[in-house]
């Protein structure tokens, strides 16, 4: 598929039909999205698979008993086939910044960063990720991370990084609850480009 198509068709799915993601596939697939740009070449992005056999222990660690029970997307997003956990290094971006051929640009003190490249990267990766599952012909829904980080974290043992989003994967059963987001009445995108003119 064309990249221009593959974009305009990828959607947010948040209803899964419960089929399993090939762990070893996922693996492959996560190596490929981190062909994505890396700020410095600092490489800080990490991504996590979750197979299906431990989603279930997922959504425990991620969601509480009153989600799963009252939420309408709960039975769908929990029937992923799998999940990629997106994090990132943060002090690897800023121990790049302080090498020779970067030190001038300040960002050797993470308070001077104006953008924090290790979200940017993570960005980067996941769009990426989210293409590549488009491509392969799976469905994905991105959760941002707002709950529950440190939890996340320490139930997949990671240490020293950042939890920048979640990547959950399956096929789309067609149930999808469609989101309240997309009723909202946004500018066109054509309109949101604008050409600067002297
Ligand atoms: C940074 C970021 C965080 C998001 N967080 C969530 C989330 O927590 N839950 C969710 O259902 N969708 C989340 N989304 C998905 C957006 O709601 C979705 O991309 C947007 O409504 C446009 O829909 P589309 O991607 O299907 O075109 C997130 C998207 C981004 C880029």
């Amino acid at each position: 598929m064309e990249l221009r198509e593959l974009l305009a068709k990828r959607r947010m799915v948040r209803s899964f039909d419960g089929t399993p993601v090939d762990p070893q596939w996922l693996g492959e697939l996560c190596a490929q999205a981190l062909w994505a740009p890396t700020a410095g070449n600092s490489a800080g992005v990490r991504l996590h698979t979750v197979g299906p056999t431990l989603t279930r222990e997922y959504f425990e660690v991620a969601t509480d008993v009153e989600w799963r029970s009252n939420a309408r997307r709960a039975d769908g997003l929990q029937r992923a086939g799998a999940v990629v956990l997106v994090t990132s290094r943060r002090g690897e971006y800023v121990a790049r910044y302080a090498e020779a051929d970067k030190r001038n640009s300040g960002l050797d003190d993470e308070t001077n960063w104006p953008v924090p490249y290790w979200h940017t990267d993570a960005a980067m990766a996941t769009m990426a990720l989210l293409l590549l599952i488009e491509e392969s012909g799976w469905q994905a829904a991105l959760w941002g991370n707002f709950r529950h980080e440190e939890e996340i974290l320490r139930w997949a043992r990671i240490d020293d990084e950042d939890l920048f989003a979640t990547v959950l994967i399956g096929k789309a059963d067609g149930n999808d609850v469609s989101s309240s987001s997309l009723a909202r009445d946004v500018p066109s995108r054509e309109s949101r480009v604008r050409a600067v003119e002297p």
